[in-house]
């Protein structure tokens, strides 16, 4: 090699030019409150996401209110904001009685959640693996009918809070099942927040012998501090969707321990600062972190935000 030959650095052309955020705060990030938030709030923040840029919001789910009573009031939520064209407000339905009810409500995109940890997904969801991929199928089957898109999850994907370690293979397994439903998305969940660089990687390794990494998502809670690490991992392995909440809400009920999704604003900061686009303007999603943490009268989870407010 001469000496003028340059060393191999990492450089950003190992990462997408690109990266959608789909933006889970009003879900999975307001799906754990105690106390009951406003409907009103949860659509002023929604709208306020709205105005961001960003192209996908997820909005409420459709499942029972006796399991998730904050969500409750997911018609008047997808009701009453003000759609933006081109933004995506997908809600969450576990079965056909979700999903009827979010057609009825208006909804263009739905989810179904599976989980890679059989005590999860009964834990979660009241049946095993199996049930649910037969009950997603029929909500898949139906919303193909309408034209309706489908995202898919996995939970648990780097861990279980009931079950421990969950293998890679099994997280492909269930990746698949939903790929090959009909998914268009299959984002890969650590529910726990538990993850690591070394586990993101072996995981997705396998993931990606059964899905290309166009139909993926990352979905990282930042239990250990680890979620940014873990999406930069996943970047470097071809994935380019990120799920994230605003101020770093969220969390799920039947995962205890878990802390929130990582931050909107933080991956925003990482992402912009390495010159990858994602068309989300900081300062909103900032302005909408300041209006949900004053709302819950809760410190924002985002070290960004947190680190603008010392400059203020
Ligand atoms: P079940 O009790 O087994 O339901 O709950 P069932 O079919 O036996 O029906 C019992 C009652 O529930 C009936 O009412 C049904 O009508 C009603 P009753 O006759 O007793 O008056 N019911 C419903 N009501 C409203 N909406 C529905 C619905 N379905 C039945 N869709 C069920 C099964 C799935 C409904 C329940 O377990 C449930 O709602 N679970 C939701 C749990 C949840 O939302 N968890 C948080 C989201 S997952 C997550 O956060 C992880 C994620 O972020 C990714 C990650 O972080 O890894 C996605
Ligand atoms: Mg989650």
């Amino acid at each position: 090699m001469g000496s003028g030959t340059l060393q191999k650095t990492t450089t950003a052309s190992e990462y997408p030019q690109f990266v959608k955020i789909v933006e889970v705060g009003p879900r999975d990030g307001l799906q754990n409150e105690k106390e009951i938030v406003r409907t009103e709030v949860k659509i002023q923040l929604i709208d306020m996401l709205s105005g961001s840029g960003l192209r996908v919001i997820e909005a409420t789910s459709f499942v029972s209110s006796k399991w998730i009573p904050q969500m409750a009031d997911h018609t008047e939520v997808l009701t009453g904001i003000q759609r933006v064209p081109r933004v995506q407000y997908p809600v969450l339905t576990p079965n056909m009685q979700g999903f009827q009810d979010a057609v009825a409500a208006g909804a263009t995109e739905i989810a179904v959640f599976g989980s890679a940890s059989e005590t999860f997904s009964v834990k979660n969801i009241n049946c095993s693996i199996e049930e649910s991929m037969l009950r997603f199928e029929e909500v898949v089957k139906s919303a193909k009918e309408r034209d309706i898109p489908v995202r898919g999850y996995v939970s648990c994907a780097l861990g279980c809070p009931y079950e421990g370690n969950i293998e890679p293979t099994k997280v492909a397994e269930v990746a698949k099942r939903l790929y090959e439903m009909g998914c268009y998305e299959v984002s890969l969940g650590d529910t726990i927040g538990v993850g690591t660089p070394g586990s993101m990687r072996k995981m997705l390794q396998c993931v990606l012998k059964e899905i290309p990494p166009s139909a993926l998502a990352v979905h990282c809670h930042d239990t250990y501090g680890q979620a940014l690490a873990n999406i930069l991992t996943a970047l470097q392995m071809g994935v380019c969707v990120v799920d994230s909440a605003v101020a770093g809400l969220g969390g799920c009920p039947y995962a205890k321990g878990s802390s929130g999704n990582v931050s909107t604003e933080d991956v925003l900061y990482m992402l912009h600062g390495m010159g990858i686009d994602t068309g989300v303007n900081l300062a909103k999603i900032l302005e909408a972190g300041d209006f949900i943490c004053n709302a819950l009268r809760r410190k924002t989870n985002s070290r960004v935000a947190q680190a603008r407010s010392r400059m203020l």
